[in-house]
């Protein structure tokens, strides 16, 4: 069906202290992505505003501005874009939901043509009433409207109060976020949702300027990076007591995914689980974006209340999460004489995020491994591997799944480690596995990263280049 958009951008953005349609949201301003966004579902794409000259520069082409003759608020904005409309239906935006994205409403716009006529709009419905600005009206609604607005009214509200709504069952919420104040814009800056290719959602840290998953899959990299490696479905079968350490519990994906596949093999099973994380904004924001959902309850529920308790105990679960900088916090885990049987090692890549990578930090997890235990990382990185070599560890290479690199499990003495390629552990031979050393673990990420330049400049080690020019699909690690 073919429907329009109209944008009100007429607001002054008193809260938030600056043009809410030109912040920028992951380098992007706000009014630019929510019309590329619109234009990915509607043919025309209409923003009503009282200063177009501001904003024509930053649109994507084919967008009109209407100059706002009113200045009367949202409701008469909406009216007098209407007028220019003539498609039956058309989108309604505010122009500071930092989180739209079109996707969301893909479907219900194609279930428009089978609304019953007598339904003026298809909004998202709230505790309070109907978002009214972010869904779908039809055109003629326009006199509806005129007459309102004639005996004075000038709420959305109340009039959508008098008219029959049809109830828009938006699944992820997040779209509705408006971002009013510095405060919305750091929260919709750090953790947007983002989908991966397995149709489960991870968020991008700006500060690492990564994202916290692989983009092939989020759940299955928790999965196949973490769980299986660590052998965790074995296991399950042969005791009824499991210890988990979870290193950069992030979202709690790798913990939910431990816990899933545990109890469905045993589901007598105890876990004790510890997880580091240096922020708890971001287990936060997984929960109230419902991201856990993607594991069915009792899993949201217990990592909800671990989340925000920071402790957890019930007949099958005893867990603890610590939130700071894991090279501090790891020191409770040792001092708790805490010995996991799984380790999931998962900090953002070794170059950005070297600090959680170096020969040192690694040194005090190897502390709290049993010696038959694993330890499992998304990384095949030679100087993360070597690292773990030199805290006395053996490896392993873990399946190549999803992405082109198989990941690196680690253990003392568990006879199970699938053995590294020829490739691989030549690789362990060239300046790429030079390991990242932060003696004192207080580092800035600069001084880790410019140490291990200055020693590779000097090292006799092969070049990489020469390594990865001898093997024919030099395919094994894109982050070295
Ligand atoms: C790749 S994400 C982890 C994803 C997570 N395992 C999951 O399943 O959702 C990396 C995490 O490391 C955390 N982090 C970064 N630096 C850290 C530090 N110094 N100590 C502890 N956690 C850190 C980040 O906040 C982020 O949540």
């Amino acid at each position: 069906m073919d429907i329009s958009t109209i944008i009100l951008a007429g607001g002054k953005s008193k809260r938030m202290g600056q043009d809410k349609a030109l912040i920028k949201i992951n380098n992007i301003p706000l009014l630019k992505h929510i019309c590329s966004e619109a234009q990915k579902l509607t043919s025309q794409v209409y923003i009503i505003t009282s200063w177009p000259e501001k904003y024509q520069p930053i649109l994507p082409d084919n967008c009109t501005l209407i100059k706002e003759t009113t200045l009367a608020g949202p409701l008469i904005a909406f009216s007098e874009a209407l007028r220019q409309i003539t498609t039956e239906w058309v989108l309604l935006l505010a122009c500071d939901l930092g989180n739209f994205n079109s996707e969301e409403l893909a479907q219900f716009a194609h279930q428009l043509g089978e609304l019953n006529s007598d339904y003026i709009a298809y909004l998202p419905l709230n505790p309070k009433g109907f978002e009214p600005l972010c869904g779908f009206y039809r055109r003629n609604c326009l006199p509806l409207l005129d007459d309102f607005i004639n005996q004075g009214g000038n709420s959305f509200q109340k009039w959508l109060n008098q008219h029959k709504i049809a109830e828009l069952p938006l699944t992820n919420r997040e779209i509705l976020v408006n971002c009013n104040n510095p405060q919305d814009l750091q929260l919709i800056n750090n953790f947007q949702p983002q989908i991966t290719k397995d149709g489960s959602f991870t968020f991008f840290s700006p500060e690492f300027n990564e994202s916290f998953h692989s983009h092939y899959g989020a759940k299955q990299e928790a999965l196949y990076k973490f769980v299986i490696p660590c052998k965790l479905p074995e296991l399950a079968t042969q005791t009824n007591s499991i210890k988990l350490l979870d290193i950069c519990y992030g979202l709690g994906y790798n913990t939910a995914a431990a816990l899933a596949t545990i109890w469905q093999i045993n589901p007598q099973c105890h876990i004790e689980l510890m997880a580091l994380e240096l922020n708890e904004n971001v287990p936060n924001q997984a929960i109230k974006s419902n991201l856990l959902n993607e594991w069915n309850e009792p899993i949201p529920e217990l990592l909800s209340q671990l989340s925000t308790d920071k402790y957890l105990k019930n007949e099958l679960i005893s867990a603890h999460i610590f939130y700071g900088d894991a090279r501090v916090t790891i020191q409770e885990i040792i001092n708790r004489n805490f010995i996991a049987d799984a380790i999931f090692l998962d900090p953002f890549s070794p170059p950005k995020c070297p600090q959680l990578w170096t020969v040192d930090f690694l040194k005090l997890v190897t502390k709290c491994i049993n010696l038959n235990g694993i330890l499992a990382t998304y990384s095949c990185a030679a100087s993360v591997r070597t690292a773990l070599q030199l805290t006395g560890l053996k490896i392993g290479a873990s399946a190549s799944v999803g992405r082109r690199s198989p990941g690196t499990i680690a253990s003392y003495n568990n006879p199970n480690l699938p053995p590294l390629s020829l490739q691989e552990l030549e690789h362990l031979q060239t300046k790429a596995s030079i390991p990242y050393r932060d003696i004192q673990l207080i580092n800035t990420a600069e001084k880790i990263l410019a140490k291990r330049l200055q020693e590779q400049s000097t090292s006799t080690l092969e070049s990489t280049s020469q390594w990865k020019k001898r093997w024919e699909k030099p395919a094994i690690c894109k982050k070295e």
